[in-house]
């Protein structure tokens, strides 16, 4: 049983991991391969290279990736010069007795396992970025006041937050989910969301299932989201269950009526869901009985 389970915007990706499942490579490597299209992708905004930055014009990105079959786990937050934050996170796992890395000794430590990378500022990404505070009039000196123009730009509808998920069952049968983000556009500098938070937006435990979150990270930090979903699946619930279960008991976040929140699920028996409290999300599935990996809209599902 292998299976490749990823937000839409990995599709670039999909077909190159499903290559890799196919030749046997491990789950651990198709998540990192996939990923890694994402973050070089500078047409998307919301990973790696391109990404939009905090409000300052720096882009800070997070990711982390945890391992099913043993548990292990790594994460980044706030990297600013590393292009491939999910290898980070891998680097992390597999090279420290740490489970998670932010800020400047996160950029420390890509120097030193060698993934450091120049600016990820991308042009479009920074003219949108510049349009931002000029029309709010951002005073961008040291030490002014930035928390009002942040809770207003935030809250932009064309630039809400976005993220990359991706879930794989190998030929072995080990279970593998990754996650890596440049997180909100204009976000408070330092600000880290839930890709960066084991349990909260990406978790896996082979025995049971695995679970990711893209949109609104604070509200996956809240409720513990990833964790919980697959909580729910140790109990017996579904893929389905188990996510719809957190898309119905979301806090309000009290920042206006768009709570934009996204999940995937996968059991350990291979079964999945993926689900969005929005219409319009969609995600990328291959698995073997598929010539080709599929983009689908994913079941939308209650929302407070
Ligand atoms: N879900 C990604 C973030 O909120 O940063």
């Amino acid at each position: 049983m292998t299976l490749l389970l990823a937000s839409a915007n990995a599709e670039i990706g999909m077909a190159l991991g499903r290559d890799l499942l196919l030749s046997g490579a491990s789950a651990l490597d198709v998540v990192e391969a996939v990923v890694r299209a994402v973050e070089d992708n500078a047409g998307d905004h919301t990973v790696g290279y391109g990404g939009y930055p905090n409000i300052l014009g720096t882009v800070e990105l997070d990711a982390s990736v945890m391992d099913g079959t043993t548990r292990a786990a790594g994460a980044v937050a706030g990297v600013s010069a590393c292009r491939h934050p999910f290898s980070l996170a891998r680097a992390v796992m597999e090279r420290l007795p740490h489970v998670m890395l932010a800020g400047a000794g996160a950029d420390r430590f890509a120097r030193e396992v060698g993934l450091a990378s120049g600016d990820l500022l991308e042009p479009e990404a920074a003219a949108t970025w510049r349009r931002g505070v000029e029309t709010y009039h951002v005073d961008l000196g040291d030490n002014a006041p930035l928390a009002d123009a942040v809770k207003t730009l935030v809250l932009d509808p064309e630039h809400v937050t976005g993220t990359v998920n991706v879930v794989a069952i190998d030929a072995a049968g080990r279970l593998v989910s990754g996650v890596s983000t440049s997180g909100w556009a204009w976000k408070y500098p330092g600000r880290v969301g839930d890709t960066g938070c084991l349990g909260a937006g990406n978790y896996a435990d082979a025995r049971y299932g695995a679970a990711t979150c893209t949109g609104w990270g604070e509200l996956a930090i809240r409720t513990g989201a990833a964790r919980r979903a697959v909580q729910s699946m140790a109990g017996g619930a579904s893929a389905g269950e188990a996510l719809a279960d957190v898309l119905a008991d979301l806090p309000d976040p009290g920042m206006g009526d768009a709570v934009p929140f996204h999940m995937l699920g996968v059991r350990a028996d291979g079964t999945y869901a993926a689900v969005s409290t929005t219409e319009v999300s969609r995600y990328a599935v291959w698995e073997p009985s598929m010539a080709a990996p599929e983009v689908r809209p994913r079941t939308q599902v209650g929302a407070p």
